[in-house]
């Protein structure tokens, strides 16, 4: 099988015509979603991920219908049905379905989603030789900290960057640079590794956490969470962005001009390797 869909519990098929018209998420973006991958049939990284999915939840005050338990299992049980060893599965949990009004319904029941696919497709070229990013304006709203299912603004900043002919665009918010419309961006200069900090004005990635709080550390390499300009942006000698399905993936271009020598810097590939390590590691894989 190449996907497979689940609604509220039970297993569909993704052409299945299942959400209502009705459903919130469908007429307002109204709910929150997750994205993990899986590696060797394991899900990578669940329990930051669930965690993370439970904050956004209680930011849009959506209330938590379904346990981490019942999640983990549903995470589980599509990677089983499905058969799929290689892919993600991704979760929308909407604030439901009632007749159309802005405020809050007071009766309803949150709805969620799930879909598997696999993807045997990785990025190791690009992993290898690196990308070209273009610089956009940062035109999304002052809670990018939510993973919300509202993404226009970076729906809009990607067509920019394929526009452009780039993997991906980087947004700027008042001359600071602030993630990829995917992912989060990180510079390296005179050794030191800078990133935006984790504040309402990005989303705090679950991979830009484990190049922090564990390769970082494990590699001896010092992260620095602070706001940098555009300029700042002239004198580094390495960048990358770290996403879910982007894992670490090294930058050679900003806006056509090379970032340092124009070749994918050393600390760049130690932190892919202590990644794919990492991966190796917790799904068992090789
Ligand atoms: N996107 N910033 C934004 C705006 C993102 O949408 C994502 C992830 C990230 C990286 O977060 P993480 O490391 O937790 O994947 C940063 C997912 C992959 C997506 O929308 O498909």
């Amino acid at each position: 099988m190449e996907s497979l869909g689940l609604v509220n519990g039970n297993l569909v098929d993704l052409s299945e015509n299942v959400v209502p018209m009705e459903d919130r998420g469908h007429q307002f973006g109204d709910g929150v979603y997750e994205v993990v991958k899986v590696y060797n049939g394991k899900c990578f990284a669940l329990l930051p991920h669930l965690e993370r999915l439970y904050r956004s939840l209680r930011a849009i005050k959506i209330p938590a219908t379904y346990t981490f338990e019942e999640l983990v299992e549903f995470h589980e049980l599509l990677i089983e049905k499905s058969g799929i060893s290689e892919g993600a599965i991704y979760l929308q949990i909407t604030r439901g379905t009632a007749v159309r009004v802005h405020q809050f319904p007071d009766l309803v029941v949150p709805c969620l989603t799930m879909s598997i696919r696999g993807a045997k497709t990785v990025n190791t070229r690009l992993w290898e030789e690196g990308v070209s990013v273009t610089l956009i304006p940062d035109e999304r709203w002052l809670r990018c900290d939510i993973k919300s299912l509202n993404l226009l603004g970076n729906i809009l900043g990607k067509q920019l960057a394929k526009e452009a002919g780039c993997y991906e665009g980087v947004m700027v918010r008042d001359g600071q640079v602030t993630e990829g419309t995917s992912s989060n961006f990180f510079v390296v200069k005179d050794d030191v590794i800078w990133t935006y900090p984790a504040t309402n004005l990005i989303l705090k990635g679950i991979t830009r956490t484990i190049v922090i709080d564990r390769l970082a550390k494990e590699l001896e390499l010092t992260v620095l969470e602070k706001a940098f300009t555009v300029d700042f942006l002239k004198g580094a000698s390495e960048a990358f962005l770290s996403g879910t399905s982007t894992e670490i993936m090294p930058i050679t271009k900003i806006d056509g001009a090379p970032v340092g020598d124009g070749t994918v810097g050393p600390i760049t590939r130690r932190l892919q390797a202590a990644y794919t390590q990492l991966i190796d590691e917790e799904c068992g894989r090789k």
